[in-house]
């Protein structure tokens, strides 16, 4: 069974403020998409990686991977994304070529993934889980609130779920790719993750351990994280 990986990198990057796209902002002096591309490349079942771009940036994501030491063993394809993280992870799934039936999805955000929970990830698939998803128990409680129409103004809390039943999730998500494939074509609804479509068809999905280290870049503190932690990897 072999494995491909498509990871979304077509995002703006709002919330880490202003400058080049979040993917190729610089990590350790190289850029994020690149770490996340190695990490899930390290892997000796992922044959084949699919970057989903910034819509206009497919030339450039192109020549930073040419740019870059990467394994002779794994084929790289980029393709223009789109609007939302869910458009631009189907626009990579209609780029995937016969030959794989485990489908990885893995945020270009989260580009410090230990290759370990790839394969931990791949694994459960081969198990046969049809949808597989690393994540953590949580450090907070966490409120559902009843949104205020104002920024900043008190909200009012509707519950508290048991913090020891709740996950973090994080990415690579594993799927059997029909049904990935299956899910994307039939899911309408938004959804903040690739997982929660498969769950709206019905069907199993099970989460296995992630990883600190895999953690997502998203405000600027995650980013002096991140730098801090390739560091350490350094020494
Ligand atoms: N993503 C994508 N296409 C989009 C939006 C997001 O491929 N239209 C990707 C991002 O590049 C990222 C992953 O989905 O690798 C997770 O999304 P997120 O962390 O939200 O990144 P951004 O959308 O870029 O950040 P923000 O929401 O702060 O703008
Ligand atoms: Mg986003």
């Amino acid at each position: 069974t072999r494995a491909a990986a498509v990871i979304p990198a077509a995002g703006r990057g709002v919330r880490l403020g202003p400058g080049a796209p979040k993917a190729l902002r610089a990590l350790g002096g190289t850029p994020m998409l690149i770490h996340a591309v190695r990490a899930l490349a390290a892997s000796r079942a992922v044959s084949l990686v699919v970057v989903v771009a910034p819509p206009d940036g497919a030339a450039e994501v192109r020549s930073l991977l040419d740019a870059h030491a990467l394994p002779e063993r794994t084929d790289f394809l980029v393709v223009p994304g789109g609007e939302s993280r869910q458009e631009s992870v189907k626009l990579g799934l209609d780029a995937l070529p016969d030959g794989h039936d485990i489908v990885l999805v893995h945020d270009a955000a989260r580009p410090l993934v230990p290759v370990d929970t790839v394969d931990a990830v791949i694994e459960a698939v081969r198990d046969g889980a049809p949808a597989v998803v690393p994540a953590l128990p949580l450090a907070d409680t966490v409120k559902e609130v009843e949104p205020a129409a104002v920024p900043g103004a008190p909200e009012p809390v509707v519950a508290t779920p048991v913090r020891a039943r709740l996950r973090a999730v994080q990415t690579p998500q594993g799927f059997d790719r029909e049904t990935l494939v299956r899910a994307h074509r039939t899911v309408t609804d938004e959804v903040t993750d690739d997982a929660g479509m498969v769950e709206k068809l019905g069907l199993g999905v099970v989460v296995v351990p992630g990883h600190e280290e895999a953690f997502k870049v998203t405000r600027p503190l995650d980013l002096v994280l991140a730098e801090a932690v390739l560091a350490r990897r350094r020494l």
